[in-house]
């Protein structure tokens, strides 16, 4: 269903600080990484370690301090304002660990409101949210509003939610840290499974060794930059 290839990620000399009352923070320290089209990557690390700093980034969320990101060949960064709001939309998918879906609004249409955003015609925006809600296993809760589903089933929603614009890039922080272990093992087949269906490069932050251990690469965050972790749960 994706009309774009999954992404390529080439990221070179990445370094993101913080400035606190005059003091600079540094939290990515020159990071180097190629993530290739289609790749399933978990990233590990203590708190504190960057994490979600590295996901804001390469999700365009926030700037990096320097260094680049091509994605797709092109420089990320080089771009701003509408171009870079149109590449985040249009390519880029998030699930955090709360989901922040909208309370007021059910299942399909929490789904579909990033379609419609995108301009995709709202009988093809409910269509979409309705098959990935069934791929979900959430075909029997379409009308439900958030308060009406369980925090598994919420974050199944909001990873529908995250594909239904077919991202070439998937980025999750720590999406299944608040469900419990079989809950969140199961969303975490599910990304994998998704992943693999609707063509996308899936960046995953756990806390989990163990739901890392099912991703064939691993990443360890640690005093601003990666180790290729050897864990083998
Ligand atoms: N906006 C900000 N301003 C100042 N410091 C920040 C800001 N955001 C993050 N930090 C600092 O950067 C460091 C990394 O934060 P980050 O949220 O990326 O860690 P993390 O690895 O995701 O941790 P956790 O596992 O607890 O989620 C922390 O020490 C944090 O205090
Ligand atoms: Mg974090």
């Amino acid at each position: 269903m994706t009309s774009i290839p999954p992404a390529a990620l080439k990221i070179r000399n990445l370094e993101k600080s913080f400035s606190m009352a005059g003091n600079s923070l540094p939290v990515l320290r020159g990071i180097d990484l190629d993530v290739a089209a289609g790749e399933k990557i978990a990233i590990l690390g203590q708190s504190g370690s960057g994490k979600s700093t590295f996901l804001h980034v390469i999700g365009t969320l926030d700037e990096p301090t320097s260094g680049q990101v091509w994605m797709h060949g092109k420089d990320v960064f080089a771009r701003a304002g509408k171009e870079l709001d149109t590449l985040r939309n249009r390519h880029i998918g998030f699930v955090f660990q709360f989901h922040h879906l909208l309370p007021d609004q059910d299942a399909v249409h929490n789904v579909m409101i990033p379609a419609l955003i995108g301009g995709m015609p709202s009988a093809q925006a409910r269509e979409r949210a309705v098959h990935l809600l069934d791929r979900v296993g959430l075909a029997d809760r379409l009308a439900h509003t958030p308060g009406e589903l369980s925090g598994g089933e919420q974050q199944r929603v909001a990873l529908a939610r995250a594909m239904v614009r077919g991202p070439s890039l998937l980025l999750a922080d720590e999406p299944t840290g608040n469900l419990d272990p079989a809950t969140a093992e199961d969303v975490f087949n599910l990304m994998l499974e998704l992943n693999e269906e609707q063509n996308t490069t899936l960046i995953v932050v756990t806390h989990s060794e163990q739901l890392a251990s099912r991703f064939p690469r691993r990443l360890r965050l640690n005093a601003g930059r990666f180790e290729e972790s050897t864990c083998s749960a």
